[in-house]
């Protein structure tokens, strides 16, 4: 018996001492000391024994049932920080690796440009306001002086949805919604989409945006108008930008005049953006027809204003140095990402 315990006890130890890792521990824990293990079986063979030896063999397979626990929580410690200098060095982060960039989206150029425009205006006390781009005949053109037989109706050919409800050809038309709401003064800004039935090329498209401006108070004279717009050309394209005004025709304003900036790539002295001339279209304005302020419940002789029309993506275009609108609404990320 003593040599049977003497064999339990040295394959124990062997076993313990050679399993690689913490399920095979837990074998040969269950082999030997579990319910049906080979210790537990030898206690139960005591009776084999002759009474007056029991005591001392029962002492001597607790004895190595203690020296096999004692091995067994050994080795567990052993195996179980092993196992944790294997995961450590599994999972160790390269801290010198360059961080994953996020990919940032940024603002479209149109946008960079409108909110530049918004930024000089609401500078000069402008509000920025909005209109509908679905709108009525009636405001894209009878409030606007420009009634159903006006040749100007031809020029701004657009997308009707109805006999009388069309896709707005210009911003205009939020000029008479403001003028409409009965109070007075105005000074205001609305920027927007506008579409015409335009074939696309490098300066066309059926529809692009413009940024329309309104100023009605008493006392509003051209020379306003002049140097608002002047101070507007100043901040957008440079201190030492010069403007001119271009006797021009709108039917909802008298007189009416196109405004040229000077070239700010040459300076003026004529270049290959500029096409030689040295000066540069940039909006439609003009004082407020009569007419115009009578229809939308304004008195004429108390009050007047100015007006003006900007096509934003010309301004982007000219800001950027862009030479082909369709890559604006092409959103190629290649170009886009160049604002
Ligand atoms: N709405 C005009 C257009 O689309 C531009 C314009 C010209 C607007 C003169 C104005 C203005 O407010 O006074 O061609």
């Amino acid at each position: 018996m003593k040599d049977r315990l003497q064999a339990i006890s040295e394959t124990a130890l062997a076993q313990i001492k050679q399993a690689s890792g913490l399920d095979q521990l837990n074998d040969v824990r269950v082999d030997f000391l579990g319910k049906k293990g080979q210790l537990t079986a030898l206690l139960k063979s005591m009776k084999e024994l002759a009474p007056e030896d029991r005591p001392a063999f029962g002492q001597l397979v607790n004895q190595t049932r203690e020296q096999i626990e004692a091995a067994l929580e050994e080795k567990k410690q052993l195996l179980k920080q092993a196992a944790l200098e294997q995961q450590l060095k599994e999972e160790v982060i390269d801290v010198t690796l360059p961080a994953k960039k996020n990919n940032v989206g940024h603002r479209h150029p149109n946008t960079i440009a409108r909110e530049e425009v918004e930024r000089i205006f609401i500078g000069m006390g402008y509000e920025v306001m909005e209109g509908p781009e679905i709108e009525y005949d009636e405001y894209n053109f009878e409030k606007l002086n420009i009634p159903a037989d006006h040749p100007a109706k031809d020029e701004q050919d657009t997308f009707y949805i109805s006999k009388e409800i069309l896709l707005r050809t210009q911003t205009s038309p939020v000029q008479a919604r403001a003028m409409e709401k009965g109070k007075l003064p105005i000074r205001m800004i609305a920027p927007g989409r506008v579409f015409r039935s335009d074939e696309v090329d490098a300066t066309h498209s059926p529809s692009f945006h413009q940024i329309e401006g309104l100023v009605i108070d008493k006392n509003v004279t051209f020379a306003d108008l002049k140097g608002t717009l002047e101070q507007f050309a100043k901040e957008l394209f440079g201190e030492e930008t010069k403007t001119k005004f271009r006797p021009h025709h709108f039917p909802f304003t008298e007189p009416s005049a196109e405004v040229d900036v000077s070239c700010f790539k040459c300076g003026g002295k004529g270049c290959r953006f500029c096409k030689g001339s040295g000066w540069i279209e940039i909006l439609g304005c003009g004082m407020v027809h009569p007419h115009v302020l009578e229809m939308c419940g304004i008195d004429p002789t108390v009050y007047t204003g100015f007006a003006f029309g900007v096509g934003l993506e010309r301004i982007a275009l000219l800001k950027y140095e862009i030479d082909d609108m369709r890559l604006l609404y092409e959103n190629d990320v290649r170009f886009l990402k160049q604002f």
